[in-house]
């Protein structure tokens, strides 16, 4: 099978990791029969550089040809100020290709149960995924900004709602059948909206699945007093972000998070739920783990290459449980030390394979 992949390294940390991620899925292709066609796109602040916008029409387009896209990281201080900015290049991005649903899976390894700054018995066992709405809300809603006064739109509608919903019931019954909405019920309509449509799809075609709601403020307070009883979150765009940079605390970085962004068809986009990180950029420090877990989800959910996802779960894991990590971990490997870790381990795979 050969699968077309556009990578978009970015800024900041984004080529770095993306260089990794590409090691590690022609090794994992090497392993399991595939062949990956890689094709490479400026994006975010360096196709600002290069061409004046943060997302070109010929870079969308060759997304849009792929499988599956793969992000690296946008933005820094040097585009703070830029008419465009990077980020909204990731914006146009995820709306061109209809991901309207982004999964954040959220689990602890035991041995990171000690890096969390939450006691590890809070942490132990947590797996837990977000699933945030992608393509709506605050996000995109229409921008003002007369003189001294500015305002942002949140707009859903009820087919928005239904489908990422649709998406999270499914998700919780492949898990532990749990599923908590998180909203703002008690004082925004579209959140009063949202309640109405999960609970109403909870009655008529997933009374299998145990549905609860809480408020944002409720469950930004209860991810850390009991992070393990959640199963499956859904929540809109905003509260999603918010909520899973809360979350990914509980491993003890950032740096772990992966995300699959998917929509109806192909292709999906695949990236950290991390920034661009400027402080550390070039200086191959950064953590390519959460890179590394969205190549994973990448092939799971996004080709259904789930052997080959495995693989690079598996070699994870075992760096791990060996506790070979990067600074961010209290770890001493850089990058590329954890890069070349990781390349060890696979091939460890690859040869009591062969
Ligand atoms: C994320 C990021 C983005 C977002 C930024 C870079 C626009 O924070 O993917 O979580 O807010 O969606
Ligand atoms: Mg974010």
């Amino acid at each position: 099978m050969t699968y077309t992949i556009a990578l978009l390294p970015g800024d900041g940390i984004g080529p770095e990791i993306t260089r990794v991620v590409r090691s590690a899925l022609e090794a994992v292709a090497r392993l399991r029969g595939l062949s990956l066609d890689f094709t490479e796109h400026a994006f975010g602040g360096a196709s600002i550089d290069a061409y004046g916008e943060p997302l070109t029409g010929s870079t969308l387009a060759a997304c849009q040809a792929a499988d599956a896209v793969f992000l690296g990281a946008v933005g820094g201080p040097k585009w703070d100020h830029a008419p465009v900015r990077p980020e909204a290049g990731l914006l146009g991005l995820r709306k061109a290709l209809g991901v309207y649903a982004n999964l954040r899976p959220v689990s602890v390894h035991p041995a990171l149960a000690n890096r969390s700054p939450l006691r590890a018995e809070l942490v132990e066992g947590v797996d837990m995924l977000i699933v945030r709405e992608l393509t709506g809300g605050i996000y995109f809603g229409e921008k003002t900004r007369p003189d001294d006064a500015a305002s942002d739109l949140c707009a859903y509608s009820r087919e928005e709602v239904e489908r990422i919903a649709d998406i999270a019931f499914r998700q919780a019954r492949m898990r532990r059948g749990k599923l908590t909405s998180v909203d703002k019920a008690n004082v925004l309509e579209t959140s009063r909206l949202w309640r109405e449509v999960v609970t109403q799809m909870g009655a008529e075609r997933y009374s299998d699945i145990e549905l609860d709601h809480m408020y944002i403020d409720a469950a930004a307070m209860h991810l850390l007093r009991s992070p393990g009883d959640f199963d499956v979150i859904v929540t809109d765009n905003m509260f999603g972000d918010i909520l899973s940079d809360e979350a990914s605390m509980l491993p003890g970085s950032i740096g772990l998070l992966g995300s699959a962004s998917v929509g109806a068809a192909r292709p999906g986009l695949f990236e950290p739920i991390h920034g661009s990180a400027p402080d550390i950029a070039g200086q191959d420090k950064a953590n390519p783990f959460g890179a590394i877990e969205s190549a994973a989800q990448m092939l799971e959910t996004g080709l259904g290459e789930s052997a080959a996802a495995a693989d690079l779960r598996h070699a994870m894991n075992a760096m791990h449980a060996r506790r070979q990590w990067t600074a961010d971990l209290g770890g001493s490997l850089s990058c590329s030390g954890a890069a070349a870790a990781l390349m060890h381990e696979l091939e460890g795979v690859e040869a009591g394979a062969a």
